[in-house]
């Protein structure tokens, strides 16, 4: 049975999820982070280790203004209303992705981080504004200012990864088959799972079933047998 340490989420659909139910995106949205909450939970009687969740990519400012401050008003009330909740699981919080949000969110992500930093039984990665190709530019840059030799291992250490293991598990929900530059390095090997339902719609029982289709893979890293 394959280890099972990190899980990787694109959370899609909502939009759809919000419009088919409710007549409205920001619906989607709302319900979206119930389900991310019922997968925390999962995560931990699973006994995962870390769970890194595409909240928002760098591509998501394209959407309409009114849509992006609805996603980071639900994410500062999440923030505010459940951090001590997660704390009190022993839950440490960590942000990928480039925290140049309004002042009162950077506030409240540091504090959040600051707050779990010691935490161990479950690291929730929250990318976001987040964008693979931005991440793996920015390494290469580090590498080169610090006059370093290329290498992965090297690479690895300017990654906003770094210290993390590579995601052993990608879901994407929503129907859709593409990576949407998350973690493109780091997703290199990882079993990939893309499921049909809309994240909103995504439950405990479909991701204990995905789990159980991991678990029995051969997964052999370009070896044989
Ligand atoms: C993709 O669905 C989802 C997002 C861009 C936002 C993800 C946010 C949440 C799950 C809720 C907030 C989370 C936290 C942690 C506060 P989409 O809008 O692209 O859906 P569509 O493909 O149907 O349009």
């Amino acid at each position: 049975m394959n280890p099972l340490n990190h899980v990787a989420i694109i959370m899609d659909g909502n939009g759809r999820w919000g419009l088919k139910f409710k007549n409205s995106r920001k619906a989607g949205h709302k319900a979206g982070l119930n389900t991310v909450e019922k997968i925390i939970k999962s995560s931990i009687k699973h006994n995962i280790k870390f769970l890194t969740l595409y909240a928002f990519s760098t591509e998501n400012w394209k959407r309409p203004k009114s849509e992006i401050m609805y996603l980071f008003n639900l994410l500062e009330n999440f923030l505010v209303n459940k951090i001590d909740q997660l704390h009190t699981q022993n839950i440490k919080l960590k942000i990928i992705g480039n925290k140049n949000f309004s002042s009162k969110l950077n506030k409240l992500l540091k504090k959040a981080e600051q707050k779990t930093f010691n935490n161990n039984k479950l690291q929730i990665n929250l990318a976001l504004n987040y964008g693979s190709k931005s991440e793996l530019l920015n390494a290469f840059k580090k590498l080169k200012k610090n006059k370093q030799k290329i290498s992965e291992n090297n690479l690895n250490k300017y990654l906003q990864t770094s210290n993390i293991p590579d995601p052993d598990l990608l879901i994407r929900t929503g129907n859709t088959n593409r990576l949407s530059n998350f973690l493109l390095w780091q997703l290199a090997y990882s079993e990939i799972f893309f499921e049909k339902k809309l994240w909103p719609s995504f439950n405990e029982n479909d991701f204990k079933k995905i789990i159980k289709k991991y678990r029995i893979i051969k997964r052999n890293f370009g070896n044989i047998s």
